[in-house]
């Protein structure tokens, strides 16, 4: 039998106010319609979700993962996206499929979010679509995985 999937989605600082935070930016959901969603929409699929408003917290999820097999990654780490080395250090490390995922398109916004440290170390970048972007992220890290 196939080893079963998993899919951790690692969400950062101020995703957990969603559904209050910049709603025009980020949309009226909450992060646990957004969880909710996905698990709706993978049935199947054994998906893990981690949030944390802290960096070394994050750092750690990240070193738990270390040496996993049949997993897949997304993460959305909001603002550290933008400057946080040590997060980038910490991805580096894993050899499973990785995606950055945006709610909102940073390219159309402050210069500052323009730019993220982590796509570099991540396979793929998915910005502005919203809750779609989790969507499709997990939908090709599933069939990443199942072909081998
Ligand atoms: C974000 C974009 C970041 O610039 C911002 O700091 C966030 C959320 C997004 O999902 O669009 O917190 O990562």
């Amino acid at each position: 039998m196939p080893e079963k999937i998993r899919i951790h989605i690692i969400n950062g600082p101020n995703l957990n106010m969603l559904g209050k935070r910049e709603p025009d930016i980020y949309g009226t959901f909450t992060l646990t319609d957004l969880e909710k969603t996905i698990r709706e929409t993978f049935p199947g699929t054994e998906i893990a979700f981690f949030q944390s408003n802290h960096e070394g917290e994050i750092i750690d999820y990240l070193q738990s993962l270390w040496g996993q097999e049949h997993t897949g990654l997304i993460i959305n780490a909001g603002a550290f996206s933008h400057y946080s080395y040590a997060i980038h250090d910490a991805l580096k490390m894993l050899a499973f499929p990785k995606t950055e995922v945006h709610l909102s398109n940073i390219y159309q916004r402050e210069a500052f979010r323009a730019h993220s440290v982590l796509s570099s170390v991540c396979d793929g970048v998915i910005a502005g679509l919203g809750i779609n972007g989790y969507l499709l992220g997990v939908s090709d890290l599933i069939m990443k995985l199942k072909n081998g």
